[in-house]
């Protein structure tokens, strides 16, 4: 198995997340199908019954500019508290300042470290009101499903919510499914954006240059992972994945991560989806 950059490295320096938000821009279904867009307020009556007039916090996980967050909290009450983590703390104070709550924190976030998750989330321990939103939208695909949704399973209070969304592989084969999606990434804006985050790497990479597959994520074979790779002479790096599950797939990331599905919202092409789980009792 090639090594791997970390996804962190596509998007920590600031001039990376630029690049990313031209691809994010130019490609991302949610900028361009209206009902990718609503599976983002569909949430919102249920969530707005589960929070029952009571004030609440929002910590809004790998956030970006919070654009996501910014239509969900559009249909819910303004939240007492919201922490915005992401390995760019540009964007997350970025997202910060434009989301709407009484009170406001942007936070560095390694997601992949246990430490940096409680650290994130602790901050708001001795804080009342009790009830948190947890968001993580659009970061599963970038990073290892189910070591990610166990860290957050064991963070998460009884009364918590998480609600997180994943770009999918349509249809039943997941392979298909990814081929039809590809050229969302291979394409100039994309190979600009993964070539800057090549050069800017340490230890460098060698001269090479990046191409564009599907192949089965290593850690969970009937995953397909839309990967960009690295390729020089003697050596291969994946510099990017993208993890392209079925609904059917996320389900069962949820079952073995011991959480509970309150309710599923998937848009009409099962391109993306958007779970409402919280911590089995
Ligand atoms: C594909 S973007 C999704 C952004 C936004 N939530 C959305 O859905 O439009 C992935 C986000 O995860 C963040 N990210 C990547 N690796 C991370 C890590 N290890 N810890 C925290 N955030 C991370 C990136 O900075 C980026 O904002």
């Amino acid at each position: 198995m090639p090594p791997e950059l970390p996804a962190s490295a596509l998007y920590s320096h600031p001039s990376l997340a630029r690049l990313w938000k031209k691809v994010h821009f130019g490609y991302s279904p949610f900028i361009h199908r209206p009902a990718v867009r609503k599976l983002y307020s569909q949430p919102a009556p249920l969530l707005r019954s589960l929070l029952k007039k009571q004030p609440y916090h929002v910590v809004a996980l790998g956030c970006a500019e919070g654009l996501k967050e910014s239509v969900l909290l559009r249909k819910l009450p303004k939240p007492y508290h919201l922490t915005t983590a992401d390995t760019s703390l540009t964007m997350a104070r970025i997202a910060a300042r434009k989301l709407p709550a009484k009170k406001k924190t942007a936070k560095k976030l390694d997601l992949t470290s246990p430490s940096s998750l409680s650290h994130v989330l602790q901050s708001h321990s001795n804080l009342s009101p009790p009830t948190r939103l947890l968001t993580l939208f659009g970061v599963l695909p970038n990073l290892d499903p189910l070591p990610l949704l166990r860290r957050l399973t064991k963070t998460l209070r009884p009364c918590d919510l998480l609600l997180f969304s994943t770009n999918l592989a349509p249809g039943k084969n997941p392979r298909a499914g990814a081929l039809r999606i590809l050229p969302q990434y291979e394409n100039p804006p994309t190979r600009r954006w993964l070539e800057a985050a090549a050069r800017r790497f340490r230890p460098r990479l060698p001269q090479g240059q990046l191409v564009f597959q599907i192949n089965s994520d290593p850690r969970q074979r009937s995953l397909a992972r839309i990967e960009a790779r690295w390729i020089s002479p003697r050596t291969v790096h994946t510099v990017f994945s993208s993890r392209r599950p079925t609904a059917c797939q996320v389900e069962a990331w949820i079952r073995i991560t011991h959480m509970r599905k309150l309710a599923r919202y998937l848009d009409p092409l099962s391109e993306e989806g958007v779970w409402l789980v919280t911590r089995k009792a």
